[in-house]
């Protein structure tokens, strides 16, 4: 699109509904997305920004059959929570729909009746993995193996999350079924397919020709690579009872894929959009002058940039995006965040504990944000942009600049005298910034952006450094005047260009300086707040965030850990007789010490009920010698004696082992008789 835009359409990708939002998802789609948004319409442009549930497909049923219930339930359940996480996090989505409302499954179907009107679809009838204990063919997520293209195992049928590849389920190395367990068997069913091959001549112009310099290199990149690899027919149907019918008498029983029907999600949305506001959704969709844009995670770059794309194509009546603006993944303290393993902060969870703080998530998530590579979010990091850079460098100058305007003014904005060379560099660098941010927002470089936006708040801090009004009010009173009415403006800049990124803090500090919001245009005024205004009392935006809250964070991460760690499979079976010729006993610790030169082991004198005996144990990592004496253990009294490190060790204390290898004793719950057996 080269001239002007007349209206933006802004699609963030549909959640699956088969549990909470996490900030993975904030991180990567939402808040970018949102910033973007707000970025358009505070610049008084036309802006449609949808998303809603995805609803359909195999991650859904799967929760289901966990949680035991149906997978409307679980949509019902999950739709509910993610909408509400939106809403608390200020994403300001137009409408927010989901897939499993009557207008998307009359969109859905008519889209693939189009289609298939058309002549576009391939039917085929090919072998499919199925499971005859399940009786159920196995598509996408009830598959699993190992991956073709990277070689690592959990790769699912339809992709693979470790390398990010798309696949087919016949491709996958070692098959088994998510059901059962059990190795599929093949069985012919027919499908309908979406002829990639046929449309690769036409997306390599689109993209390849087209889009290698507008779209982010990692978006191109993975695009380039599918087309250079050939691209493939793809089924858009599926054996499975769960999904939008296949609108065909003889696909009865089937439905439609889920990455068939979840982006024509966007366009049902905007349907029930009209439907909410009375405006014509189509023009949105429809219009050549219309910019539509894609905001999405790595993980959904070809199903938006090649296969949506050639459905949109193929029916002929709407238009393409224009950028798909994909970000890579946040991992979460050194780890990929996972739903199914609870490795995730979780919105509402997060809301619970930190309450009103949805900006500085909003802040931290942005500052840190994956866009041209995978990042890590810490908690420790969180505290550090939180205290060392909300609190100290925004919150810090708005509440000096506040504070000292009651002080001196009654909280009324004085008047603006003359300016002093300093000051007018000062009005020069603020008038300057705006242009900036949008320079970067408009290239989705968000976290760019918003460390310019932080450069208004240094601004600010350094000019009140500088002029030090609070050394100069008894003697320059004139002065101070002009200097306070110079960083109340600083301030009102804060506000206004503050809002796409901070929306809950913006709204605060407009109210805060008396002010309504204003657009962005009015960005890098120094006429925002007139003198003689009565501004509000000062208030804290931002409040610093303790050790221990995160300290808390981090150990519910730790607990989660430990409850993912799979226990250690049983060994193998042994007889009674083999049981009872150990001797295993209660024993006392009489003295400890540490063993020269080894770090591991203490050397233990244990009263054994039978005799006092040393014990070299490896446990010096765990426990001080004077921790333990006077402890009972659980003693192995008849191990053959073993010579370590030039003693002899005659038996062994026997420890239980967590998955993180600390060791704990296994001691009577009450004391007993030194000797008593174990058995
Ligand atoms: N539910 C998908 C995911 O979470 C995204 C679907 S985007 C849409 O990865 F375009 F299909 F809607
Ligand atoms: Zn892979």
């Amino acid at each position: 699109m080269s001239k002007t835009p007349s209206r933006y359409t802004l699609t963030a990708a549909l959640p699956y509904a088969n549990g909470p939002v996490h900030i993975g998802h904030l991180a990567g789609v939402y808040v970018p997305a949102d910033i973007y948004a707000r970025f358009l319409r505070s610049n008084d442009k036309d802006v449609l920004f949808v998303c809603g549930s995805d609803e359909h497909g195999v991650p859904i049923t799967i929760r289901a059959k966990k949680e035991g219930v149906t997978p409307q339930q679980i949509v019902d359940k999950y739709h509910g929570i993610i909408k509400k996480s939106f809403a608390d996090f200020g994403i300001s989505f137009d409408i927010y729909s989901r897939t499993s409302s009557q207008t998307h499954a009359e969109t859905a179907s008519e889209f693939f009746t189009d289609l298939h009107n058309k002549g576009e679809f391939v039917e085929k009838v090919a072998e499919q993995y199925y499971d005859p204990k399940a009786e159920q063919f196995l598509a996408d997520r009830y598959i699993v193996g190992t991956c073709p293209s990277c070689g690592k195992d959990g790769a699912y049928g339809d992709q693979c999350e470790s390398c990010g590849s798309t696949l087919n389920a016949t491709e996958l190395i070692n098959p088994t079924s998510a059901l059962s367990g059990e190795t599929p068997i093949f069985k012919e069913t027919k499908h309908w397919y979406l002829p990639l091959d046929k449309y690769e001549p036409w997306l390599k112009e689109w993209i390849v020709e087209g889009h290698k310099k507008d779209w982010k290199s990692n978006v191109y990149g993975q695009c380039k690579s599918w087309i250079d690899q050939g691209l493939q027919p793809r089924a858009v149907t599926r054996d499975l009872d769960w999904g939008v019918p296949v609108p065909l008498k003889e696909a009865a029983g089937k439905v439609l894929y889920v990455w068939f029907d979840a982006p024509i999600g966007y366009i049902s949305a905007s349907k029930d959009w009209s439907t909410a506001t009375g405006k014509d959704w189509e023009p949105y969709w429809k219009s050549d002058d219309t910019k539509l844009l894609h905001f999405i995670g790595k993980d959904n770059i070809v199903f938006h940039c090649i296969i949506f794309p050639s459905m949109l194509k193929q029916h002929g009546e709407y238009i393409l995006p224009d950028n798909v603006p994909a970000n890579e993944f946040l991992n979460l303290e050194g780890n990929k965040i996972s739903t199914s393993k609870n490795w995730a902060v979780w919105l509402h969870e997060y809301l619970e504990e930190f309450p009103d703080q949805q900006d500085v998530l909003r802040y931290v998530l942005t500052a840190n944000a994956p866009e041209t590579k995978d990042n890590d979010f810490t908690w420790k990091d969180f505290q550090a942009r939180n205290n060392n850079e909300l609190v100290a460098i925004l919150g810090n100058f708005v509440n000096r600049a506040l504070v000292l305007t009651h002080k001196y003014y009654e909280g009324v904005v004085p008047e603006l005298g003359e300016l002093t060379a300093q000051d007018k560099d000062v009005l020069k660098q603020l008038s300057e910034l705006p242009s900036k941010i949008s320079n970067s927002i408009e290239k989705y470089r968000f976290r760019e952006a918003l460390g310019i936006y932080m450069d208004v708040a240094r601004l600010g801090n350094k000019y009140l450094a500088d002029t030090e009004p609070w050394k100069l009010i008894k003697e320059e009173p004139k002065r101070v005047e002009t200097i306070m009415h110079i960083a109340l403006q600083i301030a009102a800049n804060l506000a206004v260009l503050g809002e796409p990124f901070l929306p809950h803090t913006a709204k605060k500090l407009f109210n805060l300086l008396s002010l309504e919001p204003q657009t962005w245009d009015r960005g890098g005024s120094d006429q925002l707040l007139a003198a003689g205004l009565k501004l509000n009392k000062a208030e804290l935006l931002f409040v610093k965030i303790e050790d221990k809250q995160v300290e808390e964070q981090v150990n519910k991460l730790e607990a989660t850990k430990l409850a993912n760690t799979e226990a250690e499979p049983q060994k193998d079976e042994i007889a009674f007789d083999d049981f009872v010729k150990m001797d295993i006993r209660v024993g006392t610790v009489i003295s400890a010490e540490k063993m020269k030169k080894s770090k591991k082991l203490l050397k233990i004198q244990v009263d054994t009920g039978v005799d006092t005996r040393t014990i070299l144990s490896g446990i010096a990592q765990y426990f001080e010698p004077e921790d333990i004496i006077g402890k009972q253990v659980s003693v192995l009294i008849n191990l053959a004696p073993r010579k370590m490190m030039g003693e002899v060790s005659e038996g062994m204390i026997l420890m239980a082992e967590d998955a993180d290898g600390t060791l704990q004793m296994i001691s009577p719950s009450e004391n007993v008789k030194s000797g008593s057996l174990i058995n």
